[in-house]
């Protein structure tokens, strides 16, 4: 797998013709080109219409993809611009973004990017993912790079305290106006169920589902060391397991992403174990069963170590496990790599926590392989029973 940053802009480009060609072939975006979804809502949600009647003709205005051209438009008379194209393409019941060219054609020069802007928006879909524990760290470094590589992701920065994650999202606007309109706070403890199924609820709320409103889940959220092995699981491996559970109807049921932020600790643990436990962690074919059982022997006391590397294992097994549960999705885990954060402080990570953000975003918008593999910080596949370093062969598997 290629993790572009030099070339990003490249990519970008092919990814967004490749976008655009998929598009054309696939159901799913019929839902954003502007007449199908105006028809779909008339004719399989009264309520929906009826509320459109109520509120008005502008109300058929897609406003996804509007607050999409909007973030796109650099300046404020852009946006302006944008957000009439929007309504211009609506009112005059244009069906293709080719209607939105013309009309950027047709219009005076300087006008005419954004009304192109607001009309390819009018037809893009948007890829909405959940970063859990984005408000600081390498999470909030991922939901900064996602915002910034791709102009079609809106993220949802998961945030266990409102104020902490407010504070982080008025910071990354501040830093990056264009990503006005395409970040939202959800706040989400990830070892809550009353929090995650409050968040899972909020999501379908807010975005509805259908089509499904997240194109990908980043469990990232994690506690380090120092914790007990209660609580270093109820967040590290029974907190992805939450989440995921919460939020799996509401992922795009073909070739929706998650991506767990696992650690080089996990294998690393699993290279001193031996025996049945040996074998959970490694096994093709475990069960989230098994896996829970090992957290169980743990917790009544079958454990001496390191409680950190531990969950990390258990990660990696449950991501296995998941993957292969669901075959349509794309489920991958990953070493963000050794980076400075609250949660290495101290201990030597000299990386910023940008350094930790590509591979997360990569599994996440690109087309990694897999699924149910684990990459290493280089973003290249590694084994689960030992450490295998930037720069070293890839594993290949059994
Ligand atoms: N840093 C590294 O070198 C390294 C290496 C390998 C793996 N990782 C993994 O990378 C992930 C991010 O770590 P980081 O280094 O960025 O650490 P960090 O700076 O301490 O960030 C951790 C994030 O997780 C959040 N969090 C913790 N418990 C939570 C809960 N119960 N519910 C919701 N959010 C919660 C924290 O929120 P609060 O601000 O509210 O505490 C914070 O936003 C973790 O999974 C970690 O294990 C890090």
């Amino acid at each position: 797998m290629m993790i572009s940053e030099s070339g990003h802009f490249k990519v970008k480009k092919e990814r967004d013709t490749k976008i655009l060609e998929e598009k054309k072939q696939t159901p799913h975006w019929s839902h954003f080109s502007l007449q199908k979804q105006v028809m779909l809502q008339d004719t399989s949600n009264t309520s929906r219409s009826q509320e459109r009647v109520q509120r008005g003709w502008w109300s058929a205005v897609p406003l996804e993809p509007t607050r999409l051209a909007v973030s796109l438009c650099p300046t404020p008379l852009m946006r302006a611009k944008s957000i009439a194209a929007c309504v211009l393409v609506t009112v005059l019941g244009a069906a293709s973004p080719a209607h939105g060219f013309l009309l950027g054609a047709l219009a005076p020069r300087h006008s005419a990017r954004g009304l192109r802007g607001g009309a390819v928006a009018l037809d893009m879909q948007v890829r909405r993912v959940l970063v859990t524990g984005a408000n600081k760290g390498i999470g909030l470094a991922t939901a900064e790079k996602l915002l910034c590589d791709f102009p079609d992701c809106h993220v949802l920065l998961g945030a266990r305290s409102a104020a902490r994650g407010e504070a982080a999202v008025r910071d990354l606007l501040a830093k990056h106006p264009s990503a006005a309109g395409r970040v939202d706070l959800l706040e989400l403890d990830v070892s809550s169920d009353e929090s995650v199924s409050r968040a899972a609820d909020k999501v379908a709320a807010t975005f509805g589902t259908e089509p499904a409103p997240l194109w990908g889940i980043i469990n990232n959220a994690g506690i380090g060391f120092g914790y007990s092995l209660s609580e270093t699981l109820a967040t590290n491996s029974y907190g992805p397991h939450r989440v995921t559970a919460a939020m799996l109807p509401l992922i795009e049921p073909k070739g929706g992403r998650i991506v767990n932020i696992a650690s080089a600790s996990g294998p690393m643990f699993v290279s001193r174990v031996s025996g049945e436990w040996r074998r959970v962690f490694t096994d093709e074919d475990v069960s989230w069963a098994e896996i829970e059982k090992t957290m169980q022997e743990a917790l009544n006391g079958a454990f001496e170590g390191d409680p950190y590397g531990f969950s990390k294992a258990c990660l990696n097994a449950y991501t296995r496990w998941l993957a292969k549960q669901h075959p349509n999705l794309v489920v991958n885990s990953c070493s963000p790599g050794w980076i400075n954060t609250d949660l290495t402080k101290g201990m030597g990570a000299s990386n910023p926590p940008s350094k930790g953000a590509p591979v997360p975003a990569d599994l996440v918008m690109g087309e990694p392989k897999g699924p149910g593999f684990y990459f290493g910080s280089d973003g290249v596949r590694s084994p689960l029973d030992c450490y295998r370093g930037p720069g070293d062969p890839p594993y290949l598997g059994d």
